[in-house]
């Protein structure tokens, strides 16, 4: 399904970010100082591009398409997934807030900031994992050529009314820097 396969590839775009918050937060916990002018753009992809786009993608189209195809919110997956995404926002908004405490020179902050990063990450890589191997190919099984060609019309609206026109392109092209920065040393 053309609609899964996109959720496919932001997935494999979220697990690269998570590897780079990973290599930021280890070279903290070293006691390197904490790139500022990196952290904005990672922060604007956790809530822009992530929970906007990509769980926004997830939680008005496809979720809801799968529940008019008789899978069950409640005691099935989704409800899962639904209470993870809340679980990822709550992390994001402590990272911000950690980060946002390490720049006013709260020393502790930087342990904050390693923990918040920790969780997220995990939580983030079995949900990932969970959506992969149990709910795409679900969709694929329960939704047919026409829910598909529907869903990804809808998947491409949110994007442009919601991100704008270039600014998966500007996502990408972020990913690409920090990757090359922080995951070939
Ligand atoms: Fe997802």
């Amino acid at each position: 399904m053309k609609a899964t396969q996109e959720l496919k590839n932001e997935h494999h775009g979220i697990e690269q970010m998570l590897q780079v918050l990973d290599a930021i937060s280890a070279k903290l916990g070293r006691g390197e100082p904490l790139p500022a002018e990196h952290m904005d753009g990672i922060m604007e992809f956790l809530t822009v591009f992530i929970d906007k786009c990509h769980h926004g993608k997830e939680e008005e189209f496809l979720f809801p398409a799968l529940e008019a195809a008789g899978v069950l919110r409640e005691g099935g997956p989704i409800g899962v997934l639904l209470v993870e995404h809340d679980e990822g926002r709550r992390l994001v908004s402590k990272l911000k807030q950690c980060v946002s405490d390490h720049r006013s020179g709260d020393q502790q902050a930087a342990v904050g900031i390693q923990e918040t990063v920790t969780a997220y990450v995990n939580l983030l890589r079995q949900h990932i994992t969970k959506e992969d191997t149990v709910l795409f190919p679900m969709a694929d099984a329960k939704l047919d050529a026409v829910s598909d060609t529907v869903l990804f019309e809808d998947f491409e609206r949110l994007e442009r009314e919601r991100i704008g026109a270039g600014r998966h392109e500007a996502f990408h092209a972020l990913l690409d820097q920090l990757q090359g920065i922080y995951l070939d040393e």
